[in-house]
């Protein structure tokens, strides 16, 4: 949600911030702006819509050269997506141009003080009252750093803030409170960003802001404070990819590209994890071991996809480890006063780690002194910086906002997590863990086999893109799947769809089925023999009253083919394993029926990659 980029370097600034606007684009927006020094005048552009727009008023009214720039994407909350709602925002004297992410909470009290003052406000945002207030504060303090702290100690909520000052050339400020802000530094040129990725063509060396922070970049110099304006602590380190990992590498979409990303996601995900004898060694868990041996319940938070990671992730645990294990949607957990104490441990699922609800739910575990783990795979971003410890998914940059290889990779951390905790309370065998360990290695591998065969899903796709419904039923780990089935395609295909537990379906929903409804199932593997009967009476059910039935069975599995109207056939694995492959076809059809049906599969309607407000 929102992109900031700011630059100040020897290239044209204009080009450097709208490139990186683009690589953000994921991140979903409703409007675009840029804004750069040059002359002794700022120069402003900026548009409602897609980043089209922008570029069009770019090409019919260029931008001056200039070395120094900042530009925003918008998503809107405070005021309609329009031209003059969009970033950036100057100040009533003309100095300032001001880009924000966030939410000022507290923005109709300032408004009204500085309306009081004289000030006249042109937008409806919450926004112009920070660049109104930097205005006023550069004009008595010579020192822009300490004026932006100043502006930063009168905000309430949440805020990235990006900003220059037109009588200081060649400095870009920002802040950051409970919105994600990163520096890139390059020779003799510095950024700010939402996001590495917007940098990325230009260096790999960053720096990670801290809560509270402030930041001055120039072309060669990079100083950070705290709100309160003592030196801060801040964090460089090397981004792990490079910028091919950010383009979609001759695929249509990213979202298809990170779909046959995900062998190598999840064997990246497993590297170095598991030591030679088989045993785990997760060397980020900074909790200690008896923490992990005292706990009595684990509750895992999490939003959208990751939550559904999460429910598949409890079978496992519950299973592993015997502790009972709730999962939780992130934006209900902290409103219902749940039970959590010292012997809680609290796991969060988060891509971006940036997801404001899972962030605030973390707050709160750790004020009732939980230990908090977080699976993530956004280095440096807030949940994991907030967190006591944790396991990086390592799935490379997700751009498409459907996520795909994300999902997987967390299943697989849970999984880590779920048999490291086994393994410290001493409730398996090493030769136990090396066989399920095994088995997980086996997984890229078979991931492998199924994108193999997506071909198939392709025809099903072009024979159901007119359905104006579908449902996906499934049970135990399966159930999940479902859910998360059905999100992939009412998120990029706006088609209505549901997941199922299949043994829920005679208590409601099957009055849904009629004749030509398509409805996949995701049958578990024949080993689980009263599973799978199950989930086959469930399918002759809904056939029965004339669905279309799409059955994911594993190869061989002759009972379910007679009650199937299509099969996916899957590889054989344990139950606990085959979400990692029964999701490939899924993710496949839904980008698919999206592509079909002419709809932006990587940027859909409404939507944020990065979901940073509450
Ligand atoms: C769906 C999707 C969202 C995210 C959710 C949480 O495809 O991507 O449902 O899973 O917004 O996001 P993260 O994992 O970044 O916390």
């Amino acid at each position: 949600m929102c992109g900031i980029v700011g630059y100040v370097g020897p290239r044209s600034a204009a080009t450097v911030v709208v490139e990186g606007l683009r690589r953000m684009e994921y991140r979903g927006y409703d409007s675009a702006g840029v804004a750069v020094v040059a002359d002794g005048r700022i120069s402003l552009r900026k548009k409602a819509g897609k980043l089209a727009n922008l570029e069009a008023e770019l090409a019919a009214e260029a931008l001056p050269d200039s070395r120094q720039g900042l530009g925003h994407t918008r998503w809107a909350t405070h005021g309609a997506p329009t031209d003059v709602n969009a970033h950036p925002h100057l100040s009533y004297n003309g100095r300032v141009a001001l880009v924000h992410n966030g939410i000022i909470e507290n923005h109709a009290a300032l408004r009204e003080e500085l309306e009081a003052d004289g000030v006249r406000f042109v937008s409806e945002t919450d926004s112009e009252a920070a660049a109104h207030l930097l205005g006023r504060a550069v004009e008595r303090n010579p020192s822009l750093l300490d004026a932006m702290r100043e502006v930063c100690g009168r905000l309430q909520g949440a805020f990235t803030l990006v900003a220059f000052d037109l009588a200081q050339p060649g400095r870009i400020v920002a802040a950051r409170r409970n919105s994600p802000l990163v520096v890139g530094v390059g020779q003799g040129e510095a950024f700010v960003a939402s996001d590495v990725a917007s940098f990325i063509g230009y260096t790999k060396e960053a720096i990670e802001l801290g809560q509270d922070q402030v930041v001055e970049i120039t072309a060669d110099s990079v100083t950070a404070l705290t709100f309160t304006g003592e030196p801060a602590v801040v964090r460089p380190y090397a981004i792990a990819w490079d910028l091919s990992a950010a383009e979609k590498g001759g695929y249509d979409w990213f979202m298809r590209k990170e779909i046959y990303e995900q062998p190598k996601a999840a064997a990246d995900t497993l590297l170095g994890r598991i030591g030679p004898d088989g045993t785990l060694c997760l060397d980020e868990m900074r909790i200690d071991p008896a923490v992990l041996r005292l706990a009595d319940k684990v509750i895992i938070v999490a939003c959208g996809t990751a939550y559904h990671a999460g429910l598949i992730a409890k079978y496992a645990i519950e299973h592993w480890t015997r502790i009972p294990c709730e999962v939780e949607i992130a934006s209900e957990f902290r409103y219902r006063d749940p039970i959590v104490t010292r012997t809680t441990i609290v796991v969060t699922i988060s891509q971006s780690g940036e997801t404001a609800d899972t962030l605030m739910a973390i707050r709160h575990a750790r004020e009732q002194q939980a230990p908090v783990v977080a699976i993530c795979n956004t280095n440096g971003s807030s949940i994991p910086r907030e967190s006591d410890a944790v396991l990086y998914t390592r799935a490379g940059p997700e751009i498409g906002v459907a996520s795909t290889k994300g999902f997987t990779t967390q299943i697989i951390a849970c999984y880590l997590l779920g048999l490291y905790l086994a393994q410290e309370r001493g409730l398996k065998y090493g030769d136990e863990i090396r066989q399920i360990v095994a088995e997980l290695s086996a997984l890229p591998a078979q991931m492998e086999q199924v994108l193999a065969k997506l071909a198939e899903v392709g025809d099903l796709a072009r024979e159901l893109a007119d359905a104006p419904s579908v449902l996906f039923i499934g049970r135990h780990v399966g159930y999940p799947v479902a859910l998360e089935g059905a999100l992939k395609l009412k998120e990029i295909s706006y088609l209505h769809a549901e997941g199922f537990a299949a043994g829920e379906l005679k208590h409601g929903p099957i009055a849904l089925v009629e004749p030509g409804l398509p409805i996949f199932a995701v049958v578990p593997p024949q080993g689980r023999d009263q599973l799978h009967d199950k989930v086959i009476s469930n399918i002759q059910e809904v056939r029965s009253r004339g669905a279309r039935t799409i059955v994911l069975a594993e190869e061989g599995d002759v009972e379910a083919v007679p009650y199937a109207d299509h099969v996916i056939s899957l590889p054989v694995v344990s139950t606990l394993f085959q979400p990692l492959v029964a999701i490939i076809p899924l993710q496949f059809f839904a980008c698919e029926i999206a592509t079909l049906n002419g709809h932006d599969v990587d940027q859909p309607r409404n939507l944020a990659k990065s979901v940073t407000v509450e």
